[in-house]
C-alpha cells in the first residue's frame, strides 16, 4: 500500500475482512466524496463496477483498482443506456436525476447524480415547474416520490438483492421479537418499506441503529453492513432479514466477488485497472460535479 500510495475504499457490503484493512468504509456518496478529496496516487476500490469508476472520472489521472472487474451491479444492468436515451427522447423537457448506481453512459446523459443519502436534497434543487426522469430504481424513485411530493417518471430498474426481501419473513421476525425496529434500504419494495421503523442509506441505517435505544434490529439491506453496526453497538442485537427461500440473497453477489485475496493481487499487479475515454468522463463528471456541490442529504 505504500509503495503503491495507495487508499483502500471500502463499501459496507464488502466482507468483514476487507472492511477491517479499508482506509475508508462508507456509503456510495462518502466513498465518492472520500475519492474527490484523497490525494494519493492510487485509489483501490473495495466496491462494485459504478464506484470504483465514480473514483475514476474524478480522478482521471490516478490508478484506480477494482479487486474483481466482474464486480458488476444488477440495478446498473437494468438500465441500458441506448435505451436509457430513447427514454429520455421520449420525454422532452424532463430533468435527469439519476442514481449513482449506473454505468458511466448513463451518467452521461444525465443532468445530476443523486446516491440514497442525498436523493431528497438533489431533488429539492429541481425547479418546481420541471418534470423529472428519476432512474435507474423504482423502489427508490416510488419512495422519493412520496418523501418530495414531486411526481417523477421512473425508469423501471431494480436491485435483484433489495427486491428478494421478503415482507412475510420480516412480519415473523418482528412476531418473534417483540421491540426490535426494522431499518430498510429505498431499494426494497413498498411492502417491505411499509413495516420499517427507518427507512435510508447505509450510512443512516447505521447512525440510526447507533442512536437509537432499541436493543434489537432487523436489518433489511446486504448482510455486509451488520459488520459495522455490530462495531458500533457491541452491546445491541443485530437479525439480517432473509429473503424468502432462506437462501445467502441478502448478500450482493456482485460485491461479494471482491476478497481479501483478490484486493492483494490487484496491488500487486497494478489491474484490474478502470479507464474511460476522456470525452466520456468529461461528460459524467459534470452531473456528478453537481451533485458533490449540492453535498449529502
Ligand atoms: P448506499 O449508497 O446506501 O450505500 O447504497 C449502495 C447500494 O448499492 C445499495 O444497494
Ligand atoms: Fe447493485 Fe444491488 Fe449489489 Fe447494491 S446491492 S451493488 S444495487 S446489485
Amino acid at each position: 500500500k505504500r509503495s503503491l500510495d495507495a487508499v483502500i475504499l471500502a463499501h459496507f457490503y464488502q466482507e468483514p475482512d476487507i472492511q477491517d484493512i479499508a482506509d475508508v468504509i462508507g456509503d456510495s456518496l462518502a466513498l465518492a466524496q472520500a475519492a474527490a478529496r484523497t490525494s494519493a496516487r492510487t485509489i483501490v476500490f473495495c466496491g462494485v463496477h459504478f464506484m470504483a469508476e465514480t473514483a475514476k472520472i474524478l480522478n482521471p489521472d490516478k490508478l484506480v483498482l477494482l479487486p474483481d472487474v466482474n464486480a458488476g451491479c444488477s440495478l446498473a444492468d437494468s438500465c441500458p443506456a441506448p435505451a436509457f436515451e430513447r427514454f429520455i427522447a421520449a420525454h422532452p423537457g424532463h430533468h435527469v436525476v439519476s442514481y449513482i448506481n449506473c454505468s458511466a453512459q448513463v451518467k452521461a446523459l444525465s443532468d445530476v447524480i443523486c446516491t440514497s443519502g442525498n436523493a431528497a436534497r438533489v431533488i429539492a434543487t429541481v425547479p418546481r415547474e420541471r418534470p423529472i426522469i428519476f432512474a435507474p430504481d423504482q423502489q427508490l424513485g416510488r419512495y422519493l416520490i412520496r418523501m418530495t411530493g414531486r411526481d417523477m417518471v421512473l425508469w423501471p430498474g431494480s436491485c435483484s438483492v433489495h427486491v428478494t426481501f421478503s415482507e412475510r419473513q420480516i412480519r415473523r421476525l418482528k412476531d418473534e421479537n417483540p421491540g426490535a425496529l426494522v431499518l430498510a434500504h429505498p431499494e426494497c419494495e413498498e411492502r417491505v418499506l411499509a413495516l420499517a421503523d427507518h427507512v435510508g442509506s447505509t450510512t443512516s441505517i447505521l447512525r440510526y441503529a447507533t442512536g437509537s435505544p432499541a436493543s434489537t434490529f432487523i436489518v433489511v439491506t446486504e448482510a455486509g453492513l451488520i459488520h459495522q453496526m455490530k462495531k458500533a453497538c457491541p452491546d445491541k442485537r443485530f437479525i439480517p432479514a432473509p429473503p424468502e427461500s432462506g437462501c445467502a440473497c441478502n448478500e450482493c453477489p456482485y460485491m461479494r466477488l471482491n476478497t481479501l485475496e483478490k484486493v492483494y493481487l490487484c496491488m500487486r499487479d497494478r489491474q484490474p485497472e478502470i479507464s474511460l475515454p476522456e470525452d466520456l468522463r468529461q461528460r459524467c463528471l459534470v452531473p456528478l460535479q453537481r451533485m458533490l456541490d449540492i453535498g449529502a442529504g
